[in-house]
């Protein structure tokens, strides 16, 4: 293969500096009086544009064992301070607060959610909660070893993060690990019953934009489902460039010309998620795209995100975030974090801006927000 342009400047200082997250973010942004008055404090967790949130992400790190291309930077990565994140108990009572406002699915997240150490605690704790959907977001690194255990405290299936079926490439897009332990992972959390496992793809232009079709070969053959995710203005290294977006419709059209594909009818909790699902028409397992870039899917948005240092983000792009740790740490009332919650939601933009001529990144880049 090339090196493409991202994998090219592999070993190379950071194109931009990495954004410290120990710096607070700024509201620029702040509804004025009215708009913040017309807040409902009662009912269903609504924004001002009518879509309901019943989705929560909780990041448990910013770290992560691996330094992907379309993520981290290879060297020099500042992560924050121990002292900074929120601890379980925490992460639970934020948990239990959306819960208690209508969020009926969580996820967890990272950097890399294994990383944290007795992360089975808090899933544990979330399971109890009882949200209908308890999954997680991992790099496959450490999962073999921690999918029974994961599996006992509730968990109900993962994403396993993937960029490529080549030992080579798949070394250089994370710059570090390996990929056969990876697909063991995914065979031992099937094992343990975290069903189905999905497999998450960013492809990049010139970079493994020429497996598209090795990863619908591997949905069909191991019945996983793939989702190709659009390369988003998210890697901290400021490499993301439109032209390396490898679109939606060409995933699509690559595929369905070498094995028919049809679009699967959302339903259930499906119906606001980003992904748009495709079975194959042979009846061989499906796939999904989530088109971030070329099909914004901002107008059904339902999703809510907690940052590991207790920010409560109503948007991947959000320039606001609205730091909770220390309500949570002085004492905060249950009303005190609802309310909270309630006002990240009610500050949610209509969409992300992403093909506006006047976007600007956030200052966070992925693995500092969760995945
Ligand atoms: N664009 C799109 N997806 C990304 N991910 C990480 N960085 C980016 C990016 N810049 C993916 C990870 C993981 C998921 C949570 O997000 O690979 O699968
Ligand atoms: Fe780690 Fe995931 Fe970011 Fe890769 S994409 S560096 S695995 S957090």
């Amino acid at each position: 293969m090339t090196p493409g342009p991202l994998l090219a400047a592999t070993g190379s200082p950071p194109a931009a500096p990495i954004a410290d997250t120990r710096v607070p973010v700024v509201i620029r942004s702040r509804p004025d009086r009215s708009v913040i008055d017309a807040m409902p404090t009662a009912g269903p967790l609504i924004d001002r544009f009518g879509r309901i949130h019943r989705d929560l992400r909780i990041s448990v790190t910013d770290r992560c064992n691996l330094r992907c291309v379309h993520c981290l930077p290879d060297e020099d990565v500042r992560f924050l301070p121990r002292g900074e994140l929120l601890d379980y108990r925490e992460l639970t009572r934020v948990a239990e607060i959306a819960h208690r406002l209508g969020v009926v699915s969580v996820r967890v997240t990272g950097g890399e959610p294994l990383i944290r150490r007795g992360i089975a605690k808090l899933v544990a704790s979330l399971s109890a909660i009882g949200f209908e959907d308890v999954s997680l977001t991992t790099n496959g690194t450490e999962l073999a070893r921690l999918a029974p255990e994961l599996a006992a405290a509730g968990l109900h299936r993962v994403n396993v993060s993937c960029d490529s079926l080549q030992d080579d490439r798949f070394a250089r897009i994370r710059r570090r690990g390996e990929l056969s332990p990876v697909l063991a992972s995914m065979d031992a959390a099937e094992s343990a019953g975290l069903s189905p496992v999905k497999v998450n793809v960013v492809p990049i232009v010139g970079v493994n934009d020429d497996e598209v079709e090795s990863f619908a070969e591997f949905a069909r053959s191991t019945g996983r489902p793939v989702r190709f995710i659009e390369f988003m203005p998210l890697d901290a290294d400021g490499a993301w460039r439109r032209d390396l977006v490898v679109p939606a419709d060409e995933i699509l059209a690559r595929i369905h010309a070498r094995w028919p594909l049809e679009a699967m009818p959302a339903s259930g909790l499906d119906a606001s998620q980003p992904v748009e699902r495709y079975r194959f028409v042979d009846g061989n397992g499906e796939i999904g795209v989530i088109a971030s870039v070329t099909r914004p899917f901002c107008g059904t948005c339902d999703r809510l995100r907690v940052t590991a240092d207790g920010s409560l983000r109503n948007c991947l792009f959000a320039h606001d975030e609205l730091s909770m740790r220390k309500v949570l740490r002085e004492g905060g009332t249950e009303d005190d974090l609802a309310l909270m919650i309630r006002r990240a939601v009610w500050a949610k933009l209509p969409g992300h801006g992403i093909n506006d001529a006047t976007f600007l990144r956030p200052e966070r880049s992925m693995s500092m927000i969760g995945g």
